[in-house]
């Protein structure tokens, strides 16, 4: 056990406390882990130019050391130091960057082979926290950073979910409030000069991407289960991901036919539910309904939803029941989370 100090950055704070940061940065360079706040979730960090740093976070999550790390830096172009950049990197940086997206390009020597897990290539990611930014500008080197849980749960998207699972694991966390976004970030692999390739879907959609290159294919492992022994372009793709304790099923069908369903279901679950589905489902059903804003708005549901699993689990339900959003824009993130955190137990009505 570490004895972890626990800071709380105020609300939307603009004016970062330097002599926190310092602190952190500190901690960083020495070796040590920081818990820190982004856009997307919340990242472990640990010096990227640093091997034994990358070993002290796959022992902090409990994480198998084939799957890599995103490096954050604060600045596109200090990419150039850790990555064999190209132009279609700075045409995405350019109109993404700093925000929610991680481009895998191929690695140079600055970046040791812990971080990378061995992969000719490493992730990159600039994020737009200003706290997140202001620490990799202290640190002065770019900070390796998986989401901030253990291996397997929800990535965390509030301090008290940091704090379950980080506390005592680490050296510091710095509580940043609720993460605006909570998906993880966008994953696209630079195939040439006009193509990518989609490893995992975020805030940063497919179309978003298509106004900067002409080809965005999507990796199969986004939409699909995984067959056994198939070949993932992305190490993080074969694991079972998000996942609560409580059984999670998705429902795919109708409002009236997922109601009536429900209505035959016993024992204590919960449902999450869209807004305009309220009276129908309050009407019906006696279960606990999570309102998760309309249907019009998947960045509710986007925001909600690791938060919604993880008090899930502390809740006690005897199952969960969420309606499958259609995989088209954001919605493209929130099924391939869905799929992954429901074990893809999909019941179509
Ligand atoms: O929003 C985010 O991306 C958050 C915040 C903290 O920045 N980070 C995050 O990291 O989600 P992590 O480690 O939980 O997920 C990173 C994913 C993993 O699935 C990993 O397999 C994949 O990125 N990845 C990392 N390096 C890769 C590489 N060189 N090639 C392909 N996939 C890679
Ligand atoms: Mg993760």
């Amino acid at each position: 056990m570490i004895k972890t100090k626990i800071v709380e950055l105020k609300a939307g704070q603009k004016e970062i406390d330097a002599d926190l940061i310092q602190e952190a940065a500190d901690i960083l360079l020495r070796g040590g882990l920081v818990v820190f706040p982004t856009e997307t979730v919340y990242g472990l960090g640990g010096n990227a130019t640093d091997p034994m740093a990358a070993e002290k976070i796959y022992a902090a999550k409990g994480r198998p050391a084939d799957n890599p790390l995103i490096i954050h830096i604060a600045d596109p172009s200090d990419a150039e130091r850790y990555t064999v950049t190209s132009t279609l990197y700075y045409r995405l940086a350019k109109a993404f960057m700093p925000g929610p997206l991680t481009v895998v390009m191929p690695v140079r020597e600055t970046i040791p082979k812990t971080v990378t897990a061995g992969l000719p290539t490493v992730a990159v990611r600039c994020p737009l926290h200003h706290t997140a930014r202001a620490l990799i500008r202290a640190a002065g080197v770019p900070i390796a950073a998986p989401s901030a849980n253990l291996s397997g749960s929800p990535s965390p998207t509030c301090c008290a979910h940091v704090i379950d699972d980080m506390q005592g694991r680490v050296d510091m966390i710095l509580d940043g409030g609720e993460s605006e976004i909570g998906l993880e970030s966008t994953i696209v692999k630079i195939e040439d000069d006009n193509s990518v390739t989609l490893l995992r879907p975020g805030a940063i959609t497919p179309k978003d991407l298509e106004k900067v290159c002409d080809k965005v294919y999507i990796a199969p492992a986004v939409l699909n289960a995984l067959k056994p022994g198939e070949i993932v372009l992305s190490p993080g793709m074969k694991y079972k991901h998000y996942a609560p304790k409580v059984p999670f099923f998705l429902l795919s069908g109708a409002p009236e036919k997922c109601v009536s369903y429900l209505a035959d279901q016993t024992g204590n679950y919960a449902v999450l539910c869209y807004e305009e589905d309220i009276p129908l489902y309050s009407a019906m059903l006696s279960c606990q309904l999570i309102a998760v804003g309309k249907k019009s708005e998947p960045d509710i549901l986007a925001h909600r939803l690791f938060y919604t699993l993880r008090e899930a689990d502390k809740q006690g339900f005897s199952a969960l029941y969420a309606p499958l959003p259609r995989p088209e824009g954001l919605g493209l993130a929130l099924y391939n989370r869905m799929i992954r955190a429901a074990a893809h137990h999909i019941i179509t009505l």
